[in-house]
């Protein structure tokens, strides 16, 4: 039987691996955990990977399987979203995942300065009529966000189903300091040969979205970009 959203919110706060400090608290001036993420809290070297507004989070639970010595945080506002995932990773163990219950607008309230290696965008709502992107996560107002947690060199993966917000991906980046390095069209289709095996295996996962949409005969596109190499932000 399907589990109520309040069976899954009341289930999250038994998980250690669950993180929901108050949101109001944090956006009025709070940080949380801010630095502590990769030694203390997931006891991994180097810096932590993001999925933001990772819904079922099943691009974090790949990556996080398949390398144990690195940290992996899923974001998401909606905790009912993350709970089977969060509950796969309490049954199976996985210490270096973490789930956290937040605003993406606040985000550098949660990580510092060169805490954040890639960062995954998955399926972010397009928001077609939110011209300033204020509330669009793939925008140069979000961008400009992710670059103060970045460090130089590190990606963002963005994967959608829209074709507005394929089209807007290849076109504002630049404006927030980055630099596009990789567009595939249509993911499901067969790759170049030399297209690196890793990343082909990573967006061969199917999210919960994705599903849907390829359900629908859409075509996923992808968008690969990477902040500037210098510490300029
Ligand atoms: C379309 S769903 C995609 C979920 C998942 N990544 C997938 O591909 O199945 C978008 C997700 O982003 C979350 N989200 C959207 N805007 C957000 C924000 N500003 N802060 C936190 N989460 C947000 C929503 O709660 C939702 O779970």
């Amino acid at each position: 039987m399907r589990r109520s959203k309040t069976l899954r919110w009341q289930e999250n706060r038994t998980f250690s691996c669950v993180h929901q400090p108050p949101v109001a608290e944090i956006a009025a001036a709070g940080s949380y955990n801010r630095g502590r993420w990769a030694e203390e809290i997931l006891h991994t070297r180097g810096p932590i990977t993001l999925e933001l507004g990772c819904g079922g989070a099943e691009t974090t639970l790949a990556l996080a399987r398949r390398d144990p010595t690195r940290g992996f945080v899923g974001v998401d506002i909606k905790g009912h979203r993350f709970w089977h995932a969060a509950k796969t990773v309490e049954v199976e163990g996985l210490g270096n995942v973490a789930f956290l219950r937040a605003r993406i607008e606040y985000i550098d309230h949660y990580f510092g300065p060169g805490e954040v290696g890639d960062i995954w965008l998955t399926f972010s709502d397009p928001q077609p009529k939110n011209t300033k992107g204020t509330k669009r996560l793939t925008s140069p107002i979000f961008l400009r966000r992710y670059a103060r947690m970045q460090v130089p060199k590190a990606r963002v993966h963005i994967k959608t189903d829209s074709d507005d917000l394929f089209a807007l991906a290849q076109k504002e980046p630049p404006e927030a300091g980055y630099e596009i390095t990789r567009i595939v069209a249509d993911i499901h289709a067969p790759l170049p040969t030399n297209f690196p095996a890793d990343l082909a295996e990573i967006l061969s996962v199917k999210t919960r979205y994705e599903r849907k949409w390829l359900a629908r005969g859409k075509r996923i596109h992808y968008v690969q970009l990477m902040r500037s190499p210098v510490n300029d932000q």
